[in-house]
């Protein structure tokens, strides 16, 4: 059977592609944000070894615009190609789908009673493209036949752009079916499951510009000790917590539960602010 080898959390924000285009990682206002990334490079590099991501992120109105917005889909497709709608790196690698296990996904999850959408054509933006960026910033550039992905990948979409959205318990319970189906998949492939979203922000309204650190802080040291701790609240409750955009914190608690009860913490690091987030990482190790 497969193994999970574990789960990277992190937040995105187009202005990182930005960055790295324009080779800013050592600018003083990006290094704190970039050095944070290393420690979870060697680790995905010297221990977890993954083959394969499953990628649980939110679509920003890209591949799904506001008049079609499934709560949960999975891709199923051959490959997937970058097209982010803002400050998105310029070119990047096709990402190649892993098939077999998104099928597998699929059948799991709807045998749970988890009602999908699944996508035989899906595009990303940077809330999946910027994390593996991040992750493996040597794929280097789409010039046809040069570049890329030492990983193949599985894109698992949750809505947290249009209400109503999904719970904190059940994006939960979603997660905690995504780590059953990755353990049961007949493979002798690593996986390794990444939340892309939060933290704390809210980009628009009388709160833009939002951050609440304490919030932050207490939610990452929750995923550690108490894993449920945040779906005892209501999506209103956190969002007055972390702010209108910070609601994509169920992508790092969806991703989170796919690692089961027990987890060994590898890296965290908080920065506050990029653009207008407060950008938080997590690496952690899967218990068997
Ligand atoms: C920003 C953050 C996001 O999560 C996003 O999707 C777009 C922009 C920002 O802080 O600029
Ligand atoms: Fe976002």
């Amino acid at each position: 059977m497969a193994t999970l080898v574990g789960g990277v959390t992190t937040s995105h924000v187009p202005a990182i592609g930005r960055a790295i285009a324009q080779g800013l990682q050592a600018e003083p206002y990006w290094k704190p944000f970039f050095d944070g990334y290393a420690p979870v490079r060697r680790w995905l590099e010297a221990e977890a070894r993954p083959d394969v991501v499953v990628v649980i992120y939110n679509a920003h109105g890209l591949n799904f615009f506001l008049d079609k917005m499934p709560t949960f889909a999975v891709g199923a497709a051959a490959g997937y190609r970058n097209a982010d709608e803002g400050w998105g790196i310029p070119q990047l690698p096709p990402f190649v789908g892993e098939q077999d296990l998104s099928w597998h996904l699929i059948e799991a999850l709807v045998g749970e009673d988890f009602d999908l959408t699944t996508c035989q054509e899906m595009v990303v933006d940077h809330a999946f493209t910027l994390p593996m960026a991040l992750l493996w910033p040597d794929a280097g550039p789409a010039v046809p036949g040069a570049g890329h992905w030492p990983v193949r990948v599985v894109p698992v979409c949750i809505n947290t752009v249009q209400f109503p959205l999904p719970s904190a318990r059940r994006c939960f319970a979603l997660g905690e079916a995504i780590g059953r189906a990755v353990r049961a998949w007949p493979s002798d492939q690593r996986v390794l499951v990444l939340g892309s979203g939060g933290l704390s922000h809210q980009l628009d309204g009388r709160r833009a510009g939002f951050i609440n650190r304490d919030f932050d802080l207490r939610f990452m040291e929750s995923l550690l000790h108490d894993p449920r701790w945040a779906t005892q609240f209501s999506n209103h409750q956190l969002v007055e917590q972390a702010g209108t955009q910070g609601i994509e914190l169920l992508m790092w608690l969806a991703a989170r539960a796919a690692l089961g009860d027990q987890v060994q913490g590898v890296h965290q690091h908080y920065h506050v602010p990029i653009s207008n987030t407060a950008a938080g990482l997590m690496a952690m190790a899967a218990r068997g």
